[in-house]
């Protein structure tokens, strides 16, 4: 069993794989952190050191003891209200508009299996045989009746620890969360560095690492979304780990909406690191017998580094929250429209380019914007999902028939939240967007952001969608998310700060009835690239539109911090044409294509029809290729073997669990002076074992190739890309 409690010494404790989770309920009856690290047995209480720290660490009333104060004590979770002064995952005020509560334990149960979370996302367990179990913890505070619910799940193979909250109104007078966060690990001492994944529009998820200082580090959005500008993955590591040692805790955030990452390095040297909803437009109010549930938050543990965080996350991602028959399915190679005619193509353009997606072996061709209403550039007709008739030259099933008789699926892109000034929907509905009465609202990509926390609107864009995705055989979505939330103001709302997370519950909402209806269709996210690139939203679409830079150099930073939080799987990536559209960069079609290949998600998004011949063999080429190693991208282990800002090379390698076989791509980023081999060092190979290089003779011993790796044929131009590929020998 993974979950034990002890009573006698009030602890809780989780033990996985490797690593072992425990807290406690002390004498007081507040529940304590004791540790989370490699795993051992016995109780940890031993850690927590209690001093008389002056007047200034304040102890509660019922406790006759000085060098009692949850000011320096380690907290499961973190409130304001009876002393503890640090970052607090939970503010609450009352009816009266005082802030405070005092949080204790009541109860707890355990049991096998792994909890949901009404309405949202969560890690989910299909099969008895993954052993998880799942923890409550009740808390309560018995001046507001406020109960805390902590949710504890485990996935003990996987290394897997979540959390989630609900919290409850047992009172007789309403209350007001003004912060609900879902988790916090503090750290008793330690000399940590963290490690977030920041960028903008175009320029995902870079990873950044600082030392951890006195005071409070904090990342977050309060766009709405989880944002392209930071993302709610966070880890926090001791200063000399590594890719491959070393310690780590990581943290990601089940929310596709705002959230606040944090760590605070305290006056007694102690780290705290927190996850949740941010608290900025945040007020939720909650009447008797109302409850509210707190996002999940994935953690896990690793001794050997920053490989096993990623191993450890991406196993759960990929079959514990992704989900429908895409999830275990090769992923259809598509040709998407944007890139390669924008607004420009008709009917007849597009069925030129399905010709040539279909000689090439592609798999779909995926309708992008601007098919509906007037929808001729981006000024237009979001919130108006009729088929534009005039501009295919038909009707879309005509289309997509002559597409399906060429061999090919057909997937077509929507925008369902948004909508435009000029648009029937908007003139029908100006207060279906969100706007504030009296201010002009603030204007994204000359679109406004429909009102998803209304069920009405809900249903219409619902009605919408399923109009016309039963117009013809459709068999993926592309679900995009073009601009951030500034103007909060929803016209039912009883109170405007339920709005932002209403918004995120309404969305999941429609997604979830989306999914129901067609289980079958594969639907993609996106948000202006990776906007919202997050575990939320991989609970409805296994793979993501990882960023609209498609320029392959800048790619394989945008893919390798990627890789930190999330599997390979969910990765969109496409080839597109050169020079890039976004940098006017060059990069040969064979190392674009390379780059391209790390994603679950592949495909092209260029006018293939206007290409040479020459660049058709190597398509052609590539796709044969990917047929062939796509079952390790999508289920095998990533290791990221260089750095694509630190190393002259980038290179990087899927393995198979078992190691029987495995991929290694290199693409030269530097070249200096003349004549120097860069060598690539791969890793996961059986020791001991015999490797042959796949379409050649070479035989290589693996610990020789784990040791001194492979030399790259000698470049003297810049993008030189290599892939090879290692099969065991019997
Ligand atoms: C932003 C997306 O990231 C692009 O791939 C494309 O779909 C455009 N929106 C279409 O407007």
């Amino acid at each position: 069993m993974s979950l034990h409690f002890d009573s006698a010494a009030g602890t809780f404790t989780i033990h996985t794989a490797n690593t072992t989770y425990q807290m406690k309920v002390d004498e007081y009856g507040y529940l304590l952190h004791l540790y989370y690290g490699a795993r051992t047995e016995g109780c940890m209480d031993y850690l927590v050191t209690y001093a008389d720290r002056s007047g200034m660490c304040a102890s509660p009333h019922d406790v006759a003891d000085r060098t009692y104060s949850l000011d320096v004590l380690p907290q499961e979770y973190a409130f304001q209200g009876a002393g503890d002064m640090r970052n607090p995952l939970l503010v609450v005020r009352d009816a009266e508009g005082t802030f405070g509560c005092d949080l204790r334990y009541v109860r707890h149960e355990i049991r096998d299996g792994k909890y949901g979370l009404p309405g949202f996302p969560a890690v989910y367990s299909e099969s008895a045989d993954d052993d998880a179990q799942s923890l409550s913890v009740v808390l309560a505070d018995k001046r507001t009746g406020l109960e805390v619910e902590l949710l504890y799940g485990v996935l003990p193979k996987l290394d897997i620890v979540t959390r989630a909250a609900i919290i409850r109104n047992t009172g007789s007078k309403k209350f007001v969360l003004k912060r609900a966060q879902t988790a916090c690990l503090d750290m008793v001492h330690g000399d940590f560095d963290v490690i977030t994944f920041d960028g903008r529009h175009a320029m995902e998820r870079r990873p950044s690492r600082r030392a951890v200082t006195h005071g409070s580090f904090s990342v977050g959005s309060r766009r709405g979304m989880s944002s392209n500008q930071y993302n709610p993955v966070m880890i926090l590591t001791d200063r000399d780990t590594t890719e491959t040692a070393g310690r780590a805790w990581s943290m990601s955030f089940v929310y596709s909406g705002g959230f606040l990452a944090e760590v605070e390095k305290d006056q007694y040297e102690q780290v705290r690191m927190q996850m949740g909803l941010s608290d900025e437009q945040f007020s939720y109010p909650l009447e008797p017998g109302e409850q509210f549930v707190v996002p999940e938050v994935i953690m896990t543990y690793s001794g050997a580094g920053l490989e096993k965080i990623s191993h450890n996350l991406h196993r759960c991602i990929r079959k514990h929250v992704c989900r429908g028959p895409w999830r275990d399915r090769p992923r259809p190679i598509l040709l998407n429209s944007w890139e390669a005619a924008y607004f420009d193509f008709t009917g007849d353009s597009l069925c030129r380019l399905a010709d040539k997606a279909a000689e090439l072996g592609l798999d779909m061709l995926v309708m992008d914007d601007g098919w509906f209403g007037n929808r001729c550039d981006d000024l237009r007709a979001l919130g108006d999902w009729t088929v534009n008739e005039e501009k295919l030259g038909g009707s879309l099933k005509q289309l997509v028939d002559y597409v399906n008789a060429e061999g090919l699926k057909f997937g077509i892109w929507v925008e369902p939240e948004m909508v435009s000034e000029d648009s029937d929907l908007y003139r029908a509905h100006p207060d279906w967007a969100l706007a504030i009465p009296g201010k002009d609202p603030a204007l994204g990509r000359d679109q406004l952001v429909l009102d998803m926390s209304r069920a009405d609107v809900r249903e219409n864009i619902f009605e919408q969608l399923c109009a016309v995705l039963d117009q013809a055989n459709i068999e993926y979505l592309k679900w995009d998310y073009n601009r951030s939330i500034v103007d909060v103001y929803s016209r039912f709302a009883t109170d405007q700060g339920k709005v932002l997370y209403d918004y995120i519950a309404g969305l999941y909402e429609l997604l979830e009835r989306l999914v129901e209806r067609y289980p079958n269709l594969l639907i993609e996210g996106c948000s202006a690239g990776g906007g919202r690139f997050d575990v939320g939203m991989l609970y409805y679409t296994p793979q993501i539109w990882t960023s609209d830079n498609t320029d392959a150099h800048d790619r394989m930073t945008i893919q390798y911090g990627t890789s930190f939080g999330y599997p390979c799987s969910a990765v969109g990536a496409h080839v597109s044409a050169c020079p890039n559209e976004i940098n006017g960069r060059e990069v040969p079609l064979s190392a674009r294509g390379l780059v391209a290949m790390a994603g679950g998600g592949f495909g092209y998004e260029l006018d293939l029809v206007e290409l040479p011949e020459r660049a058709w063999e190597i398509i052609t080429h590539q796709i044969e290729t990917y047929r062939e190693i796509e079952h390790l991208v999508r289920e095998g282990l990533y290791y990221r073997l260089s750095s694509p800002k630190k190393d002259p090379v980038c290179a990087w390698e899927f393995a198979a669990e078992d190691g029987s076989e495995a991929i290694v791509c290199a693409v030269v980023i530097e070249v200096e002076g003349y004549g120097v081999a860069d060598y690539v060092v791969p890793r996961g190979l059986t020791p001991g074992a015999m490797y042959r290089e796949v379409n050649s003779d070479k035989v290589y011993p693996a610990d020789a190739l784990m040791d001194m790796g492979v030399p790259l044929p000698i470049s003297s131009a810049p993008y030189m890309s290599r892939m090879y590929r290692f099969e065991r020998i019997g």
